[in-house]
């Protein structure tokens, strides 16, 4: 076969090209730090997190029955879910302070009497809290909730200090909690008081999982193959000794996931014997399920820390948005709204939602939100 000289030379350059490329990416790798890397680094570990058990082995511990439930119930409804028939237990991690956050909820999409009327579902809504980290408030408040609770019957807490380091113990209130006094809950869930969920959509997709009866069902958006981060500054700091390896098991982000009921008891259980000083409650959550061999699957309209843009087409599909403080009423009247529905169903409702939701899902620049793939699906 005859090969120009001129064509030779040119896949002579572009292998020299390509090989400065390899070598700059591997320079790049072995002195830049930056965000990036880490993730390509952390990235390529995420095999060996997901199927080995080290990580799990390595935060094992030895407890004795004593330091376990360490903590103990100051308001604990134990009664709320007692011989019921529940779909989902929904748990709002909140804190003592959120009072109007926590009112915001129950008129909207917290309101268990509206969705149990008109969705035909029973859903109970409780709020996780521990108490207030300012001594001099303390008492006031503790008051306060005490009344609040008083009136709503749905607030979960126990006596350690309300705190962003805490949030692990957070999370174990409420795992502890629907094991032992809720049982027997379709799902479970958990999310943040600064988010805005979609409940009729999210109760009519669990109730047709649960015709199905699922096992083994967990779902959010998805962090795959995260690193821990360890700039001292940041909020999310996390030292060697806590977590040594360069990913975490793959997890769902914290501000909203479901799980069904078996999965809950399996995370309780993990929850017993692993180290809980790390303290990222849903990189604490990933670890209890890497350990019982559960995996997350990713749903397109769970948002994780992003925020939904407003659109009726979103509205439409969306599942959970965060970063949702006074537009709560706004969100709530468009999630139930027969007309919204209506706009946005057939099949000319759907081609143009489409297409709007192309529009405003796939844009170049990253925007932590729905992905792309969303707007076709
Ligand atoms: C986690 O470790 C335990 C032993 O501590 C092991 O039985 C289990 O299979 C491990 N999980 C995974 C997913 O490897
Ligand atoms: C967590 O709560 C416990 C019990 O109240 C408290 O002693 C501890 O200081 C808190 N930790 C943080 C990091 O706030
Ligand atoms: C849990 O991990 C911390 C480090 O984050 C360590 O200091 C502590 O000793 C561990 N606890 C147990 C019981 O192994």
């Amino acid at each position: 076969m005859f090969i120009s000289t001129r064509r030779l030379r040119r896949c002579q350059f572009l292998q020299v090209l390509a090989t400065c490329f390899v070598m700059s990416l591997m320079l790049m790798w072995v002195q830049n730090d930056n965000n990036v890397v880490n993730h390509i680094k952390s990235y390529s570990y995420r095999y060996l997190i997901n199927s080995y058990g080290f990580v799990n082995e390595s935060l094992t511990v030895v407890r004795d029955k004593s330091d376990i439930h360490s903590y103990n119930y100051l308001i604990s409804n134990r009664e709320k879910c007692r011989n019921e028939n529940v779909l989902l237990l929904l748990f709002v991690k909140t804190s003592p302070e959120n009072r109007r956050r926590r009112d915001a909820i129950r008129r909207t999409w917290g309101n268990e009497d509206y969705i149990n009327s008109h969705y035909n579902a029973n859903m109970k809504l409780m709020f996780a809290l521990g108490v207030d980290k300012d001594p001099a408030k303390r008492g006031l408040i503790q008051k306060q909730l005490e009344s609040e609770n008083k009136v709503y019957n749905d607030l979960v807490q126990q006596d350690f200090l309300d705190t962003f380091h805490n949030l692990t113990l957070k999370f174990l209130l409420q795992f502890g909690w629907a094991n032992s006094y809720c049982p027997n809950a379709k799902f479970i869930m958990t999310a943040d008081d600064d988010i805005f969920i979609h409940t009729p959509n999210l109760i009519s997709y669990l109730k047709d999982l649960d015709q199905i009866g699922v096992q083994d069902f967990w779902i959010g958006r998805v962090h795959r193959g995260s690193p821990p981060i360890r700039n001292k500054n940041s909020k999310y700091y996390v030292p060697y000794e806590m977590y040594q390896w360069s990913s975490y098991p793959d997890y769902t982000a914290g501000a909203a996931y479901v799980v069904s009921q078996d999965v809950a008891a399996k995370v309780y259980e993990a929850s017993q014997t692993l180290n809980t000083s790390l303290y990222i409650d849903d990189v604490f959550m990933g670890i209890c399920a890497n350990k019982m061999g559960v995996v997350p699957q990713y749903h397109l309209f769970f948002s994780g820390e992003g925020k939904a843009p407003y659109h009726q087409c979103i509205f439409n599909r969306m599942m959970t948005s965060h970063g949702h403080l006074d537009d709560l009423h706004y969100l709530w009247k468009q999630a139930t709204n027969p007309k919204v529905i209506e706009l946005t169903s057939g099949f000319w409702g759907d081609a143009y939602c489409r297409l709007i939701n192309t529009m405003l899902l796939c844009r170049i620049q990253y925007q932590d939100t729905y992905p792309c793939s969303a707007a076709w699906s």
